[in-house]
């Protein structure tokens, strides 16, 4: 089964690229680019990934990105995140990242995205992995902070798939950006929204009706509001699904625990992705591998799970078929 399940072609679509900063690298380009880490060895910052809930994993997550100042920092983050998932069937990735994070510190847009695009146009070439790439707004910070963001990526907006919002969910409602994400959609920008993680269902309702948004980001806390939960699966909104981060940042204490099989009966179009595989425990394919196994899911389910990945991508629909036909060859060919 574990094999299988690697080798499910399949796509990722709830992935930080900041969250794919291995220890190992980060104290590589904290050497290199002269930057102070809290920690002394890879052992003791590893030792750090115990956290209590989404605010303690995002202290560290933002402290770990200020490792990141050159092109080269993020061409090479990129890109050895991409030769990981290769080998877990990713066929297609649409990568989040957090542009604010960065300029804050004084690194330019340009750079940022300079290095994720060149990262993923190599990546495409050596793997054969389709990628696009959705930028985040950071909901913790003023709506007049995302909008300038956004018209600062305006100009390149044919290097982005959409808009995304994440950080501290609890008190930053989805409303608050809604003007920003009529400006993106506007643009022809796609628009996805980290909801009902931590927050409330109602802030996965805010989502769909005041940004637009065509695919929620975990969304786990739809099964709180049983009407919610239906109109998500009458209106077909995938749910991007992250169950090792989910247990780690304490949404569920166990991962025998996790709602992804009432998720499942519902008949919500759930995916399974990593979010931050660096902090987390594991990649996508580790994602698949545990969630089956914790959960008893069946291999039809894990069959189903990896579809509705590749469904709801940001593609041309003749890429979705070709992708939907390599997933189909696949099962044929490992049936019985
Ligand atoms: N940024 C990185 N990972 C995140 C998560 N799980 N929730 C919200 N913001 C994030
Ligand atoms: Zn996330």
């Amino acid at each position: 089964m574990d094999a299988f399940l690697r080798g499910l072609p399949k796509a990722e679509l709830h992935l930080h690229i900041e969250g794919t900063l291995e220890p190992e690298l980060a104290f590589e380009l904290a050497e290199r680019n002269g930057v102070r880490l809290r920690f002394a060895t890879v052992e003791e910052l590893r030792a750090a990934y115990d956290f209590s809930d989404l605010q303690s994993f995002l202290d560290l997550y933002y402290e770990g990105a200020s490792v990141l100042r050159t092109e080269r920092d993020f061409y090479e983050l990129t890109l050895a995140y991409l030769r990981r998932v290769a080998a877990d069937g990713v066929r297609r990735a649409e990568i989040f990242f957090d542009p604010q994070t960065h300029t804050q510190r004084g690194v330019a847009f340009t750079t940022v995205l300079d290095g994720l695009s060149r990262a993923l146009d190599d990546g495409e070439a050596e793997l054969g992995i389709s990628c696009g790439l959705i930028l985040c707004f950071l909901r913790d910070l003023p709506a007049e902070a995302a909008l300038a963001t956004l018209e600062e990526a305006l100009p390149h907006a044919d290097r982005l798939l959409g808009v995304g919002l994440d950080s501290a969910e609890v008190g930053n409602p989805p409303e608050r950006f809604a003007a920003v994400f009529e400006r993106a959609r506007a643009a022809g920008l796609r628009a996805v929204a980290h909801a009902g993680e931590e927050g409330p269902p109602d802030y996965i309702r805010q989502a769909l009706d005041l940004l637009g948004v065509e695919r929620i980001d975990h969304g786990v806390r739809a099964t709180d509001d049983p009407e919610l939960l239906a109109r998500l699966v009458r209106e077909r909104v995938p749910l991007t699904v992250c169950p090792l981060s989910n247990v780690r940042l304490k949404v569920f204490d166990r991962l025998e625990d996790h709602n992804l099989p009432q998720l499942l009966a519902a008949g919500a179009a759930v995916s399974i992705n990593s979010d931050d595989p660096a902090y987390f425990g594991g990649y996508v394919g580790e994602n698949y591998v545990a969630t089956q196994r914790a959960l008893g899911l069946s291999a039809h389910d894990m069959v189903r799970i990896a579809r509705s990945s590749l469904e709801a991508t940001f593609t041309s629909a003749a890429q979705r078929q070709a992708l939907l036909a390599e997933l189909d060859a696949y099962v044929a060919a490992h049936d019985g």
